[in-house]
């Protein structure tokens, strides 16, 4: 590599995106940043494609019709320099959108002073932790910006989604004072002298929110203490979280049916690009998703080699049972109501509940149901529970005005994603995963 000078951004300022590089704008003059994702020298002409915010453009230089100093600069250049290029768009029909940029000046605003231990357009991929010391040199490579795009558009779809149907969009405290998912898996933390935790899930504010707002959502980090090292947990993920009044857990699930619907059409439409990079060509449409009672599930298991008492949870080997008869989506219906957490509402025989789980093939995507509404039943539920009412009290005091009738779900985003661009591993989908073994970057 070339020693090059490092030049000083002074007054260029972007004129221009990749986006824009294009036959509409032949013979403009304009001025791009970016960073470098790959060079080709090729005798009289080097190709150099440049990532900025909205994607990619080509500059092509003709190295015996520019002058030295820009030709030196050139070869000081490697992937991952940030540049800023001044130059005329002129049409290419080979290029990125149709045309490239011939530039007539570059400055060199950073030059990579190490080889990442990856190639951005590799195959094969050193570990995970090894990519992840390097996270946001990891997300430079298009794969990774692919999964990005795809799950900022899946955010926006789903906002407005849920805008257009009347539920409005609240923030929840994270920092919290008792569990609503069950104990062992809180993070605990100093509240100034008091013992407080990270929220598991916006559960009981979400509920009392329905009171003043009927319909609420929200978008956030749910954190869980998650004790193995899996797959599809993450200890911080983003949870979006429903809650609605005068409806029951049969509603919710049509909502989840047509938010899955909707996101499905949108991301075919607006990330094809993306989807084909990833190796889907073609993402299904979903329309209608199966819904199975719990005892229906247990007597497809009950012909299966493996040990399954009514009432039990569905174990992981359960699971990938199931899900080689049903490798998409389905809900998995009221489920005995012992094995769902206090606020989920029992059915007319008490033994079951108004509850569901969305699956996709043996992976949890969503848990719902309808919830408890009246006070009396719910301190009646958290005792069964093994649960102080206590601990609840500001909670409970909200019953007492009038709570109406409620149902809601939470989904965790990243393993809906997990699943919309075809990932293994949860934390692909996350930008900085946190799990057990993971607190950096
Ligand atoms: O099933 P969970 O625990 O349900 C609740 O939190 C309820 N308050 C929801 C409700 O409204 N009734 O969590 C909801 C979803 C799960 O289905 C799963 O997709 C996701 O959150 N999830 C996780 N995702 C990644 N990493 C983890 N450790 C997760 N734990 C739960
Ligand atoms: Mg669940």
């Amino acid at each position: 590599m070339p020693a090059s000078k490092i030049d000083s951004l002074g007054e260029w300022r972007r004129t221009h995106y990749s986006k824009d590089i294009t036959p509409s704008n032949d013979g403009k003059e304009v001025t791009v940043f970016g960073w470098i994702s790959s060079i080709r020298d090729q005798g009289g002409l080097v190709f150099i494609i440049i990532n900025d915010n909205f994607g990619i453009m080509q500059m092509t230089l003709h190295k015996n019709k520019v002058s030295k100093e820009l030709l030196s600069k050139v070869e000081s250049l490697s992937e991952h320099a940030s540049i800023g290029v001044r130059g005329k768009v002129k049409t290419m029909s080979k290029a990125p959108n149709g045309a490239e940029i011939v530039p007539s000046e570059i400055k060199v605003l950073a030059l990579p002073q190490k080889v990442p231990p990856f190639g951005l357009h590799a195959e094969t991929l050193p570990s995970m932790d090894k990519r992840f010391e390097i996270r946001a040199v990891d997300l430079r490579r298009p794969k990774a910006l692919a999964i990005f795009a795809i799950r900022g558009k899946s955010l926006e779809i789903i906002r407005e989604f849920l805008k257009e149907r009347g539920y409005h969009e609240v923030n929840t405290p994270k920092i919290i004072a008792t569990a609503t998912e069950g104990g062992a898996a809180l993070f605990p933390l100093l509240y100034y002298d008091k013992e407080a935790f990270l929220t598991q899930s916006p559960q009981l504010f979400k509920e009392q929110l329905v009171m003043a707002f009927e319909k609420v959502f929200e978008i956030a980090p749910a954190y869980r203490a998650e004790q193995s090292r899996t797959l599809q947990h993450l200890s911080e993920f983003l949870s979006i979280d429903v809650e609605e009044a005068f409806v029951d857990y049969k509603d919710v699930m049509n909502t989840i049916e047509a938010l899955i619907s909707r996101l499905y059409t949108g991301v075919s439409k607006e990330c094809s690009k993306e989807l084909k990079l990833l190796g889907i060509s073609k993402l299904p449409a979903i329309d209608k998703i199966p819904r199975l009672t719990y005892d229906s599930i247990i007597e497809l298991l009950k012909g299966k080699d493996v040990q399954i008492e009514w009432g039990d949870d569905l174990s992981s080997e359960s699971l990938d049972m199931i899900a080689d008869e049903l490798p998409s989506y389905y809900f998995i219906t009221d489920w005995p109501t012992k094995s769902k957490p206090f606020y989920i509402k029992p059915a007319s025989n008490p033994e079951l509940s108004e509850s569901f789980d969305l699956m996709y093939g043996s992976l949890e995507i969503a848990s719902g149901g309808t919830r408890i509404g009246s006070k009396k039943e719910l301190m009646k539920r958290l005792k069964e529970k093994g649960l102080k009412p206590k601990g609840f009290e500001y909670h409970l005091a909200v019953f007492d005005y009038g709570m109406p009738p409620h149902a809601g779900f939470g989904l965790g985003f990243e393993r809906l994603l997990m699943v919309l661009t075809g990932q293994k591993n949860i934390r692909e989908v996350s930008v900085f995963p946190r799990d057990q073994f993971r607190l950096t970057p």
